[in-house]
């Protein structure tokens, strides 16, 4: 039994909630794409855990957190997660990692931020974390994996990847990485992250034989994905469905729940087209009511109306088979709330998606109106909720045929209103 939890627009839809939820039971937990770019903070015990890498079933003794084959680490950064866990009493015995996940080296980095300069009019506005550069290596089959780094061949191919990309880096008058430095604190960060490697796909073959769930946990969006995002405003991997497979080994056939994960608002980092996007007052009051400051970055984010259009294009390219729609709390202090149903292009009405950045920058949204003024704080039972607060959700159904199973209601852990029967039987 394989549940999927994946950002359904730009990101930072609340997936960490959703995934802390249906996790409570799942015997694996497992990332599959992306690095620390992405960010979720959990509260436990009123610890608050801020995770960039790390899965959060990692909290949970009995669950198995994997870092797949897909994900690309930046071992300082997951060292420093794993020590944090340590000095608040997890062992992190539990963590996996993939012998086939690509290690992010700090000429990565260097050509991330170098890069994004050079860009100029086509910045994208990436987190400089070396993720573009570390997938351009994997793709162009010069990365290091992390079998490379633990084996005794180190030196030899991060020898070979300096000598090439220093010269890259002093062709636009960078001086360079230092191979030394780099290499002593590479094998460094080798002796301590050893313990954890492994073949993963091997691991979650053998839970699918023995029917355990297992919950694959999405980082960034589907519309931030290096296929069917905005390009090339997008993260450098495929944090849609397909992803999935690529980057954990599971097949399709062994899927169960796929759940988009949304705001009842929108909200976008980063440069890119953002066709509900609100540059007014409404835009800033959201962003102070949602808190909507970047987790990796710190920066303001760009918010925006609910936009079915691109949701209902997220629910076809990954087969979302449940919806999560968080922050309904937020919206319910505002007066009136919007909801995009189609776009304008060209005069002509449009309820279709298209990632092409043309057709995006000519669309404009055509909104149905909402009262909110709702409060919904507290509240466990979908039944009890106020009529503004349904009609908004059951509208949000009806133009997506897909059920809203689990809504949230306020910032904490358990600020949500469940209505899907598989989560609840879990839960007993
Ligand atoms: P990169 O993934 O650092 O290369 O950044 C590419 C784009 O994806 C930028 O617009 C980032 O702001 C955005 N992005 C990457 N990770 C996340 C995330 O976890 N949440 C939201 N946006 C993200």
């Amino acid at each position: 039994m394989v549940d999927i939890v994946l950002g359904a627009f730009y990101g930072d839809e609340g997936k960490g909630k959703v995934i802390d939820y249906i996790s409570k039971d799942a015997k694996y937990s497992v990332r599959f794409s992306g690095g620390n770019n992405a960010g979720h903070s959990i509260e436990v015990d009123g610890k608050k855990f801020a995770f960039h890498l790390i899965p959060s079933g990692i909290l949970n003794k009995d669950t198995k957190a994997i870092l797949g084959n897909g994900v690309v680490i930046d071992p300082k950064v997951l060292l420093e997660e794993i020590d944090n866990l340590k000095k608040n009493g997890y062992d992190c015995s539990n963590l996996y990692i993939s012998d086939k996940a690509h290690v992010i080296f700090p000429y990565h980095i260097e050509l991330d931020k170098l890069e994004e300069e050079l860009r100029g009019e086509r910045k994208i506005g990436t987190t400089k974390k070396g993720i573009g550069p570390v997938y351009e290596d994997k793709f162009q089959r010069s990365g290091i994996r992390m079998e490379d780094l633990i084996s005794d061949k180190f030196k030899d191919y991060l020898k070979e990847n300096i000598f090439i990309k220093n010269r890259i880096l002093n062709a636009f008058s960078h001086k360079g990485v230092d191979y030394e430095k780099i290499l002593k604190d590479y094998l460094e960060y080798s002796e301590k992250l050893k313990p954890y490697v492994c073949d993963t796909t091997k691991m979650l073959h053998k839970a699918i034989d023995n029917n355990e769930y297992i919950v694959c946990e999405g980082a960034q969006a589907t519309l931030l994905d290096i296929d069917f995002g905005t390009y090339p405003y997008v993260t450098s991997s495929n944090p849609t469905i397909g992803g999935v497979s690529t980057g954990t080994g599971i097949g399709s056939r062994y899927i169960d729940e796929v759940y988009g994960v949304i705001k009842a608002y929108s909200s976008r980092v980063g440069e890119g087209p953002y066709v509900t996007e609100l540059n007014n007052e409404i835009g800033d009051k959201i962003r102070e009511l949602g808190h909507e400051y970047g987790t990796t970055t710190g920066r303001p984010r760009r918010c925006g109306w609910l936009d079915l259009v691109a949701l209902n294009y997220a629910i076809k390219v990954n087969g979302i088979t449940s919806i999560a729609l968080n922050h309904l709390d937020t919206v319910g202090k505002l007066d009136n709330i919007k909801l995009c149903t189609k776009y304008l292009v060209d005069g002509k009405e449009e309820e279709y998606f298209s990632s092409n950045l043309v057709f995006l920058r000519k669309a404009k949204p055509i909104y149905e109106e909402f009262p909110g003024n709702f409060d919904i704080r507290g509240l466990k039972d979908y039944d009890k909720l106020p009529k503004n607060a349904k009609d908004y959700v059951e509208r949000i159904e009806d133009l997506t045929k897909t059920r809203v199973s689990i809504i949230g209601t306020g910032p904490g852990r358990e600020d949500v209103i469940v209505r899907n029967k598989k989560v609840l039987s879990l839960k007993k």
